[in-house]
């Protein structure tokens, strides 16, 4: 994860355009704690938190000042309420099609004070990054949403969508092959630098997976201060038959009236390989005093029908969509990945903010693209939001099409785009 995007200045546009109402654009100095801390008060209120404690901002600010933190000042006001908007960025490798990892402007933390709601303040946030990132050279920008309604304005599609379940474990039992390795408890102090490892390991390895910042990854591993249930959680790691760390599951075990009758909730299921997967998955559906394993943000392939006694016991409790992405770049995207079948196309690419309208001609031969301007007939026509939503390999095109968000040869599209094993994000940023 690099540092060097930190201070990149606030983008113009967007200053001048909030300085027009009034407010002001800044980028936090990751070097001025007390404009940190507000950043951070301000991040933690738009998400309905807690006023975070002495420990936890420093905590937090540890991890934050790696990012560049944008901020919305409304000069008017007392300088620790004054961020009424906020939003993190930085470079995160994003694994694409065929293992590359292609750096992407990650956003996160975007709010905006309930207090200045509604007048385009998130607007000039987050045209502003797709500009500053589009001025980095980089092809992508991505970022997972509370609420789907928001970012499709500015190009956005859902690239991958994730599953959550409720495992019945008085109901079924385990149905999967003999599982190998050794489980153990650990604590995650003792954990941390293997944990991330074996995270690194897992993203690396999936299509929509991101690689973690220290804070994504420490927080999956183990409970950060001011964690909720912070005193129960339990960390166990996979290792393999060879002593190889290619796992962990972290969770919490929540009180019922019954003792016999607990409910798990994974905080975070790690896996690299399928041996760990296997083995960590009978971990937690043969746990004694647990009638229940909650789990979410796992793929849409999750095999979990086929790993119990009953598939009828492991209950798709939702799917969701869960990353986002938008392409900045069309011809570095789309070189990036690789394709599974060959085959050409000729695409055009609608953009309402002109970072990626065009027309191409995308050939794939041996699964490598080749994408050159064109101004012949296109194949499929599609807004950029649209082409996010496929470009992972998931299987978007026909639900696009059949909504009038793909014209021309949707399933040609499909073909090409689309992957055997569907992409994943496992986590939130
Ligand atoms: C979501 C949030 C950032 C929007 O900020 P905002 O400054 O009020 O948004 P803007 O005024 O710039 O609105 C831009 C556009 O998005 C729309 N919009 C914004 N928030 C929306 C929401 N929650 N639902 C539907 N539309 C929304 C606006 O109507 C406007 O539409 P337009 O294209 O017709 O202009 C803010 O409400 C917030 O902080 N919410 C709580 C935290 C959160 O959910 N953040 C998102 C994290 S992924």
């Amino acid at each position: 994860m690099t540092q060097k995007h930190r201070t990149i200045p606030a983008d113009a546009d967007s200053a001048r355009a909030l300085a027009e109402t009034g407010l002001r654009l800044a980028v936090v100095s990751p070097d001025d704690d007390a404009d940190l801390d507000n950043w951070i008060r301000a991040d933690f209120r738009g998400f309905l938190g807690e006023h975070p404690k002495p420990e936890v901002l420093a905590e937090s600010r540890g991890y934050f000042r790696d990012n560049r933190n944008t901020a919305v000042y409304d000069d008017a006001i007392p300088s620790a309420e004054a961020p009424v908007g906020t939003l993190g960025a930085w470079a995160d490798p994003l694994t694409v099609p065929g293992g590359a990892r292609v750096d992407a402007w990650a956003i996160s933390s975007v709010t905006v004070a309930p207090t200045h709601r509604r007048r385009g303040i998130a607007r000039a946030l987050l045209t502003g990054e797709l500009r500053t990132a589009n001025a980095l050279g980089l092809p992508l920008a991505i970022l997972t949403v509370s609420e789907s309604v928001i970012y499709g304005r500015w190009g956005f599609g859902p690239a991958t969508f994730a599953s959550e379940w409720r495992v019945d474990t008085k109901r079924v039992s385990w149905g999967g092959a003999e599982t190998t390795g050794r489980l153990s408890f650990t604590e995650p102090e003792a954990y941390r630098e293997t944990g991330r490892a074996v995270l690194d390991r897992v993203m690396a390895g999936r299509a929509g997976e991101i690689g973690l910042s220290r804070y994504h990854a420490d927080r999956l591993i183990g409970p950060l201060k001011g964690s909720v249930d912070a005193d129960k959680y339990r960390l166990v790691r996979y290792d393999s038959p060879a002593g190889e760390p290619e796992g962990f599951v972290s969770y919490v075990v929540k009180d019922t009236a019954d003792f016999v009758k607990h409910t798990v909730e994974v905080v975070h299921l790690a896996a690299a390989t399928d041996a760990a997967l296997t083995a960590l998955w009978r971990y937690l559906i043969d746990l004694d005093l647990v009638s229940e394993v909650h789990v979410s943000t796992r793929g849409v392939d999750e095999p979990l029908p086929f790993l119990v006694s009953d598939v009828r016991g492991a209950a798709v409790a939702g799917i969701e969509d869960h990353l986002w992405l938008r392409i900045l770049d069309v011809p570095a995207a789309l070189t990036a990945r690789t394709y599974e079948r060959d085959g050409e196309l000729v695409l055009d690419i609608t953009d309402k903010l002109g970072f990626a309208s065009g027309r191409y001609r995308l050939s794939v031969d041996d699964g490598v693209a080749r994408v050159t301007p064109t101004d012949d007939a296109p194949d499929v026509t599609l807004p950029v939001a649209s082409l996010g939503s496929v470009y992972l390999g998931h299987d978007a095109a026909r639900g696009l099409a059949v909504a009038g968000r793909i014209a021309g040869d949707a399933n040609a599209l499909d073909r090409l785009f689309r992957t055997a094993v569907p992409p994943r994000l496992s986590t939130w940023f």
